[in-house]
């Protein structure tokens, strides 16, 4: 079904903010694992891996409208050198990813593709998620300091 120019660019602007976040979670999470993070590290890559699941269905849809999903563009990226400052660069990227989709339902909308707006209004509610779990991490860090927030994240394994 061939969609509207405008829902196809958007949709591509989603598309790039996912593959955005598809790699600096990766890379935070993999540097988490170094660091011996390990309960930091699975919900990084869990994360990572949502957004790959949204940039699948992203893909999917653009197809669908038979336009061309662009997947060599992405906003910048930002890597924190340290665990307090990777959550919050991870936090803003949520919390741009959800202005963003707040939008392109408005305009989905406006020019009557309910399927996009749908689609989307998912995908956010999966944002609203991963901003609320950023949330509680920037308040624990808050409430007990970093270094006691870091003893919560190290999960070593048990010797048997
Ligand atoms: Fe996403
Ligand atoms: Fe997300």
């Amino acid at each position: 079904m061939e969609g509207n120019a405008k829902v196809i660019e958007t949709l591509n602007e989603v598309l790039a903010a996912e593959i955005t976040a598809i790699n600096q979670y990766f890379v935070h999470a993999k540097m988490c694992e170094n660091w011996g993070y390990q309960l930091l590290y699975d919900d990084t890559e869990k994360r990572a891996f949502d957004e790959m699941k949204h940039a699948e269905k992203v893909i999917e849809r653009i197809l669908y409208l038979e336009g061309i999903p662009i997947i060599t563009k992405q906003d910048k990226i930002n890597i924190g050198k340290t665990v307090e400052e990777q959550v919050k660069n991870d936090y803003a990227l949520e919390k741009g990813a959800i202005v963003r989709l707040q939008k392109s339902i408005t305009l989905c909308n406006n020019l009557g593709d309910a399927g996009s707006s749908d689609l989307l209004e998912h995908i956010l509610l999966d944002e609203e998620q991963h901003a609320n779990d950023l949330e509680s991490y920037l308040q624990q860090i808050k409430d007990m300091g970093i270094n006691n927030f870091l003893v919560t994240q190290v999960n070593k394994k048990e010797k048997s």
